[in-house]
């Protein structure tokens, strides 16, 4: 399932995360990537334990907590530490790949990477190009957001940035190992869960969605993984 979140950041702290940008010290994208993407990573980002990494970390983090669709669509368990990257210059483009299926946490604990999530922090008209492309079984998705909204999509779907030709892009990305392995199984969870919301908003509790989130749990129950 792909989908976008809009306002995931505010314009406050849009303007917090830039600042915190300023004199960031920004490092070759590809130590961090696996044999095969290494090939094809060509951007910049931060180290993990650079002040203006974990600042933005800390304000996506927060604005995550917020979402309740980010939390129903992604169900999370565990999250692999965020990392800000930027494409601009002779470091533009993030060729085809997919990510590890696996990544290990400073502390040595393990993230399956089910589920990958990318905020735009600065707007689509300070840039050319830099569209997220996802390729899935439904064909191909340019996704290119207004600064601070996200996008989700299946850790397993085929990927790339497109060049930047004009311009700086900049966002926060991440993994999620979600209590629910399976993207079909957390497609119908969420379309069970925002199907009961507008339920209730429309009629109030009834027998019927009191039943229903029963059901919902119990699938949660059967298909969750903790
Ligand atoms: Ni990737």
């Amino acid at each position: 399932m792909l989908l976008t979140l809009p306002d995931i950041l505010n314009t406050e702290e849009l303007h917090q995360a830039r600042q915190a940008l300023d004199d960031a010290p920004w490092t070759d994208g590809r130590e961090s990537a696996g044999t095969q993407a290494r090939e094809v990573k060509n951007n910049q980002q931060l180290p993990h334990d650079s002040e203006a990494a974990q600042a933005i970390r800390a304000l996506v983090l927060r604005g995550l907590d917020r979402s309740p669709r980010f939390f129903s669509a992604v169900l999370p368990l565990k999250v692999f530490t965020p990392r800000v990257n930027r494409y601009r210059g002779d470091s533009n483009a993030y060729g085809n790949h997919i990510d590890n299926a696996v990544r290990v946490l400073q502390g040595g604990q393990r993230v399956r990477t089910d589920v990958s999530c990318t905020v735009f922090l600065n707007d689509p008209a300070d840039y050319d190009g830099g569209e997220l492309v996802v390729t899935d079984t439904y064909g191909e998705h340019r996704i290119k957001l207004p600064a601070g909204h996200a996008v989700i999509y299946p850790g397993t779907s085929l990927h790339q940035v497109s060049p930047v030709t004009r311009g700086e892009r900049l966002a926060c990305f991440f993994w999620v190992q979600s209590l629910v392995r399976s993207d079909e199984h957390r497609r119908l969870l969420f379309d069970l869960d925002m199907n009961l919301l507008a339920l209730r908003q429309r009629h109030g509790e009834t027998p019927e969605t009191t039943a229903l989130t029963g059901t919902y749990h119990n699938l949660l129950r059967l298909w969750s993984d903790t």
